[in-house]
């Protein structure tokens, strides 16, 4: 049966690389983003391949189930990347309810319109993307292993946490084939510059202040957006049905060692006086709740499946750096707002 997959949240940051990665390497595949494009879904991300013949886009809210199952009909969904989501906990600890909507029943939405429009389950696949962030947080050390219990400390983790009960709960009572991914915190082109590295490095380019939460001391583990989406790929085609799988890239670090990195880096890229930048560092009220530090064990990834990590942190943030210097369109037009007219200049007339 030739695949027909739905990848949800495709505008974004992560899902615009995973259906880069899925249009260009599976020319057999027809890829389907369906996106509703909020604040975080820029089209840009995908020009290279908006004009592929194996890639549609769907702009459809997944609160909408009528438009679901027409997308479903339409395109003879055959199975499901599911990334759609609201990503940034700062924006859930203000509006707790719009994570609910979108990470909740969105997700609920999508996995009944999976059940009544598939017939015979054995041949489709409802893949989940989530994140390491259910767990909560490790600050007594270890690692987040897949048997770790779940323990959402702040909104966005527990509709995650919410959506992934759901996914399992579909499995075990309706028999759909799922799969579930928690990962790390992901950076790398493309990223909506609200969340740390986007931010800083946007901030340092522009002489702004650099805010740092609290004292700076909370841990993340880092991965380059594109081996999430080479493990993404991975597990789709070679996970195990019901399984879960880590992906992560051994790689902690405090966030004031990532902000005086990017400094130090973009001093250099930028010819500025070394410690020109850090002099941008400014210690801010910390986050509510501020979870204390995230750490993924990823063996099972890596013995099962043979999925690694292909990039070095170093190298990973250089690329990072970068490509937003290369690309101050994209920032300028994400940073504007003139990124949401993408859609009606391009699509609107059609
Ligand atoms: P993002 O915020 O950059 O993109 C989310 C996309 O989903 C956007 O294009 C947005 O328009 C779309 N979307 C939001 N609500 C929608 C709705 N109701 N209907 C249809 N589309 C909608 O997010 P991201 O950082 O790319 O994260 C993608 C997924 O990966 C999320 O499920 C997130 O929980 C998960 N994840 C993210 C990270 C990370 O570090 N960013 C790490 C692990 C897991
Ligand atoms: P973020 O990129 O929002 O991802 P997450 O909260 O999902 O881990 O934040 C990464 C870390 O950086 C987190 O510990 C919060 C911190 N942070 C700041 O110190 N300043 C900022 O302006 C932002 C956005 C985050």
């Amino acid at each position: 049966m030739k695949k027909n997959i739905l990848i949800t949240g495709g505008a974004g940051f992560i899902g615009s690389h995973v259906v880069k990665l899925f249009v260009k390497k599976y020319p057999e595949y027809h890829i389907v983003n369906l996106d509703c494009l909020t604040y975080a879904g820029n089209l840009e991300n995908l020009k290279e391949i908006e004009n592929a013949p194996n890639y549609s886009f769907e702009k459809v809210n997944i609160l909408d189930e009528a438009g679901l199952v027409k997308v479903f009909e339409n395109h003879r969904i055959t199975d499901v990347i599911h990334l759609a989501a609201e990503s940034h906990v700062d924006r859930s600890i203000t509006d707790p309810l719009a994570f609910v909507k979108t990470n909740v029943i969105g997700t609920v939405n999508l996995l009944n319109t999976a059940k009544s429009y598939w017939k015979d389950y054995s041949n489709h696949l409802f893949y989940h993307v989530s994140t390491d962030e259910v767990y909560g947080s490790l600050d007594d050390g270890g690692f987040f292993l897949e048997t770790t219990p779940y323990d959402p400390q702040s909104p966005y983790s527990a509709s995650k946490a919410s959506s992934d009960h759901f996914v399992r709960a579909y499995a075990n009572t309706y028999k759909l084939r799922t799969v579930i991914t928690n990962c790390s915190n992901n950076y790398g082109p493309n990223q909506f510059p609200e969340k740390l590295i986007p931010l800083c490095i946007h901030n340092i380019r522009n002489n702004k202040p650099l805010p740092v939460y609290g004292k700076g001391e909370n841990i993340r583990d880092w991965l380059y957006v594109e081996d999430h989406a080479r493990g993404i790929d991975v597990v789709f085609h070679q996970g195990k049905s019901g399984e879960t799988y880590n992906i992560g890239g051994f790689n902690e670090w405090k966030n004031i060692d990532i902000v005086r990195l990017l400094c130090q880096k973009m001093d250099e890229k930028l010819g500025r006086l070394s410690g020109t930048s850090e002099k941008l560092i400014t210690f801010v009220k910390d986050r509510a709740g501020h979870d204390l530090r995230y750490a993924i064990d990823a063996t099972k990834i890596q013995r099962e499946l043979g999925w690694e990590p292909s990039l070095q942190f170093e190298e990973g943030i250089s690329k990072t750096i970068d490509w937003y210097l290369d690309h101050q369109d994209w920032l300028d037009n994400v940073t504007s707002g003139n990124y949401q007219k993408y859609y009606e200049d391009h699509y609107g007339s059609r």
